[in-house]
C-alpha cells in the first residue's frame, strides 16, 4: 500500500474513491447523502495546496483510503475527514492516515484537530480513542479535538522526504502499470504463428527456389 499527499492531479482517483463508497458510508464520511453531481462539486472544489490530503493507493494505483485535513491558520485547529473503502477496512488504513495528519499538522504549527462523528460510529470513535482527546457530544454527533503535539525541523524534514519518496514511487508504479498495458496490447494485436513458410534453394537447379511450410514447435512461444 502506497502512503502518498495527494495533488491536483489526484482530483479524478479522488471522485472515483467516493463514487465507489456505499450510500451508508458517504452518509457517516459526509453527514448527508451526497448526490453524484454533489461529489463532483466537492471534489471540484478541493483546495489541494491550502488543504491537505492523503491517499492509500493499491497495488493498481485504485486510491483505497482517503484523508482530508482541512486547514484553519498557524496556531489554530484543522478539521479530519477520512474514508476507507470496505474491502480495505480494519487493517489500520484509518488510524495511519490519522497519524499522518497529526504529523503534517504538526509540520504547519497547527496545534489541534477535529473530528466530527456520528455517536454510531463505532469504528472512527476507535480510531480516535487511541489519542489523548477531548470529546463533546450533540444529541447524535461526537467532536473530539486531538491534541497535536509541536515537533521541530526533523520532522518537517522527515515529512518532506516521505512526500519525495511517495511521488516517486507513483510514478514509477504508474510507469510499470502502463508498461504493462502496453505489452499486452502488443500481446493481443499479434497473432501466435503456427507455422512459417521459408524459401528453400533445390540443390540440383540452383536457379529455382521452391516453397516450403515449416511447422513450428507446438510450444514455440510468441515473445513481445
Ligand atoms: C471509519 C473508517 C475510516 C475506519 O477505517 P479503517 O481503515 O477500518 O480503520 P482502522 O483499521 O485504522 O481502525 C478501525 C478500528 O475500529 C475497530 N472497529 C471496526 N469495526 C468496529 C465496530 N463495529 N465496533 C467497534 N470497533 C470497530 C477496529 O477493530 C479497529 O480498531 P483496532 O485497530 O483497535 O482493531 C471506515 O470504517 C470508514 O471509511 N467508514 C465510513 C466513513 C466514515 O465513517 N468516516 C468517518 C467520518 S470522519
Amino acid at each position: 500500500m502506497l502512503l502518498k499527499r495527494l495533488s491536483a492531479l489526484d482530483r479524478p482517483a479522488v471522485t472515483e474513491h467516493f463514487a465507489a463508497q456505499e450510500r451508508r458510508d458517504l452518509y457517516l464520511r459526509f453527514g448527508y447523502w451526497p448526490s453524484r453531481a454533489a461529489i463532483e462539486g466537492y471534489v471540484n472544489a478541493l483546495d489541494f495546496e491550502h488543504d491537505a490530503l492523503f491517499g492509500h493507493f493499491d497495488r493498481s494505483l485504485r486510491l483505497v483510503a482517503l484523508a482530508h485535513l482541512s486547514m484553519g491558520q498557524p496556531n489554530q485547529s484543522a478539521e479530519f475527514a477520512v474514508s476507507v473503502c470496505v474491502a480495505h477496512r480494519c487493517h489500520g488504513l484509518g488510524q495511519s492516515l490519522l497519524d499522518r495528519c497529526i504529523e503534517h499538522a504538526s509540520n504547519c504549527g497547527i496545534h489541534s484537530i477535529h473530528i466530527q462523528t456520528l455517536a454510531e460510529n463505532r469504528p472512527m470513535l476507535c480510531i480516535v480513542l487511541k489519542h489523548r482527546h477531548q470529546m463533546q457530544s450533540f444529541a447524535q454527533e461526537r467532536l473530539a479535538t486531538v491534541p497535536v503535539p509541536a515537533k521541530g525541523l526533523l520532522s518537517q524534514l522527515h515529512e518532506s522526504l516521505q512526500d519525495e519518496m511517495a511521488a516517486l514511487e507513483h510514478l514509477g508504479v504508474r510507469g510499470l502499470l502502463a508498461l504493462g498495458r502496453a505489452c499486452s496490447r502488443a500481446a493481443h494485436c499479434r497473432r501466435p504463428a503456427t507455422s512459417m513458410q521459408v524459401q528453400r534453394p533445390v540443390t540440383t537447379s540452383p536457379r529455382v527456389a521452391t516453397e516450403a511450410v515449416v511447422p513450428l514447435p507446438t510450444h514455440s512461444k510468441v515473445t513481445t
